[in-house]
């Protein structure tokens, strides 16, 4: 690995709230530098031979999950996984019990993803082991935001200067608060864009401007972030049918091929095909899907890597 000129300023990652312009710029070169590794026909390097993972995991996830425990394993470390739904959770045994538990074991670093904004922050204030937080309620999710931040560099060389607007249920989205604090932090220009109930009124707070009109927003942005509608976070109906969202705010290859100029589309998933998104914009050669959830794997490996690296 290159020489560090400089290191993480936060012991854990817990939001991109606690990462300054230059701890983003670190994590996305030495990004690419494992992304050159996962490509080589020996994709594993011996870095955290050493270090001891628990990736503990309170809510689903297909992607965050797998991506962590394979960037775990490319760095040769340690990997143990825990699912709240088959652990004594279901007995009534508390988050701190249960992570001091699993840390007895000579745990390292804990990654964690919870139904609750600010559980992370809640157990580094109890816990000793660095924590990554892989996703908590409607409040961050760092590593979908450096992922997508490094799927935006790829494509345009650069993040800076770059109009990106992310499209749909901005309220109870954690990939929505992360990316605009990334992409602003990177030089970017952000933009939401969704019906007034799923808008946050803090918004502006951010920096942010809002607009209602799909076809607007997509002229304007050379990036369009489509997020998935929460309805598991949603306790009221914030539209009245799904039908009608699709119709208002659902990006179809009609609307796409009707804009001004070219657009690339990005998605964290999972994608409600139908919905967000119809099958042959997610599939088209404008969208970088899948390259991002490649691309989630270099980047972890980054995290962890640059993590690990305060302790020594
Ligand atoms: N993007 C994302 O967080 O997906 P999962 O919920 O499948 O991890």
């Amino acid at each position: 690995m290159p020489e560090q000129a400089h290191r993480l300023s936060s012991k854990h990652l817990l939001g991109i709230k606690d990462l300054n312009t230059k701890d983003i710029e670190l994590i996305l070169e030495t990004a690419d530098t494992f992304k050159d590794v996962i490509n080589r026909p020996i994709k594993k390097v011996p870095s955290l031979r050493d270090i001891t993972i628990a990736n503990i995991f309170f809510e689903n996830s297909t992607r965050t999950k797998l991506s962590f425990e394979l960037a775990q394993k490319r760095l040769s470390a340690d990997v143990i996984n825990f699912a709240a739904s088959s652990s004594s959770v279901s007995k009534g045994e508390t988050l701190i019990d249960t992570v001091n538990n699993i840390l007895s074991m000579k745990v390292d670093m804990v990654v964690m993803r919870h139904p609750y904004a600010g559980a992370g922050v809640f157990l580094s204030k109890h816990i000793n082991a660095q924590i990554v937080n892989a996703g908590d309620g409607a409040h961050e999710h760092p590593t979908q935001a450096l992922l997508d931040a490094f799927s935006i560099k790829e494509k345009y060389g650069d993040v800076a200067g770059k109009k990106v607007v992310i499209v749909g249920d901005i309220l109870h989205s954690r990939v929505a608060l992360s990316n605009i604090l990334c992409l602003q932090k990177l030089g970017a220009e952000v933009k939401v864009c969704g019906p007034t109930t799923l808008i946050p009124k803090y918004i502006h707070t951010l920096g942010v401007k809002v607009e209602h009109n799909l076809r607007k927003a997509l002229n304007w942005c050379d990036v369009a972030n489509m997020l998935r509608i929460q309805l598991e976070r949603q306790d009221i109906k914030y539209f009245p049918s799904l039908r009608e969202y699709s119709m208002m705010y659902g990006l179809n290859k009609q609307i796409l091929d009707s804009l001004d100029k070219e657009i690339t589309i990005m998605h964290p998933g999972p994608i409600n095909r139908g919905v967000e998104i119809t099958s042959d914009v997610a599939d088209s050669k404008q969208s970088i899907i899948l390259d991002q959830v490649e691309n989630g794997v270099a980047v972890r490996m980054a995290v962890l890597y640059l993590l690990a690296s305060q302790k020594q």
